[in-house]
């Protein structure tokens, strides 16, 4: 539930990586927020339990509460159902694979994955507490319509085209052939995509492109993004957050 907001602006390493963010065409000059989350009386009462408690029980509280004085939860950006914030790329981590994310947060947490606005909460979880909220995250229902940027035709078309088909010109592969048809990904190969907000694939898509490694497996997709334009960038984008809608 999105209670108030408030500005992050005079926190310059977290604007750094934002104005990146903000670059992204399709994302348009928005502020970046931070919902401020009511703890629910669920998440309360499972505070109250002992011994014996699911990790997902144990993450929820994690998710819900902020551990590090001064900084916010994880739900205040992921929100508490998991669907992240796609108008300003915060990802959405509802149903994605607990392995994948539990793997994303030590990378967080090692450096090795660059987010000055993940750092600080990566680091400040156990390899216990790692591995609880992504079982939390990853228990979660994939939210059925995903908040979407708006996206022209032209821009789908030349997304389903890159997603299914490649680019024959430079040789990308299709991304269909590591993520499958309807963007499920491939266990714990590769990660779901259907239905994550264009602004983040977009974001992710053009550091890798930097350069970017992100993590051991950034290989696979810097030499995918490698000869990606700006245009086709926002284009597979847009498409990735409609997968799940197609018919
Ligand atoms: C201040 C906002 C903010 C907070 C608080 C926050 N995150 Fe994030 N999170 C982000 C942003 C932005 C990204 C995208 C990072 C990137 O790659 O640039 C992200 C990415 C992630 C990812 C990677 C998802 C993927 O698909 O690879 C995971 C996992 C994650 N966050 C988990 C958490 C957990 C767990 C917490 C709480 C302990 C948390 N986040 C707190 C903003 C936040
Ligand atoms: C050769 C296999 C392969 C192909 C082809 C491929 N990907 Fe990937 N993709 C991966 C792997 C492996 C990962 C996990 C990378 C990591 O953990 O750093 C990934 C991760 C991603 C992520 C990050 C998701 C997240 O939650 O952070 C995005 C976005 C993505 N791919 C989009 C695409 C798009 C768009 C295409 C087509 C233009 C594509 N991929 C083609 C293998 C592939």
């Amino acid at each position: 539930m999105l209670m108030s907001s408030q500005s992050l602006a005079t926190d310059t390493a977290e604007n750094s990586v934002l104005s990146l963010l903000y670059t992204i065409p399709t994302a348009g000059a928005r502020r970046w927020r931070v919902a401020i989350v009511a703890l629910t009386l669920a998440a309360v009462a499972v505070a109250s339990a002992s011994a014996g408690e699911s990790d997902v029980a144990v993450g929820r509280m994690i998710a819900a509460q902020s551990l590090i004085p001064g900084r916010v939860a994880c739900a205040a950006c992921h929100m508490e159902n998991g669907a992240g914030q796609p108008d300003v790329g915060i990802p959405r981590l509802a149903g994605l694979d607990a392995r994948q994310l539990e793997e994303q947060l030590a990378y967080f947490a090692k450096g090795e994955r660059r987010s000055a606005a993940m750092a600080p909460y990566a680091v400040a979880l156990n390899n216990t507490q790692r591995r609880q909220v992504a079982a939390y995250f990853a228990s979660l229902p994939v939210p059925a319509e995903p908040d979407r940027l708006a996206s022209t035709p032209q821009q789908l078309a030349r997304g389903r085209s890159l997603y299914a088909d490649g680019d024959q010109h430079t040789e990308m592969q299709a991304c269909v052939q590591c993520h499958g048809v309807t963007g499920l990904g491939v266990g714990q190969f590769s990660p779901r995509l259907a239905g994550q907000s264009a602004a983040y694939v977009a974001d992710q898509l053009a550091r890798w492109r930097a350069g970017d490694m992100r993590d051991p497996k950034g290989a696979f997709m810097q030499a995918e993004a490698r000869t990606l334009s700006d245009t086709d960038i926002a284009a597979v984008a847009a498409y990735v957050a409609h997968l799940g809608q197609e018919p």
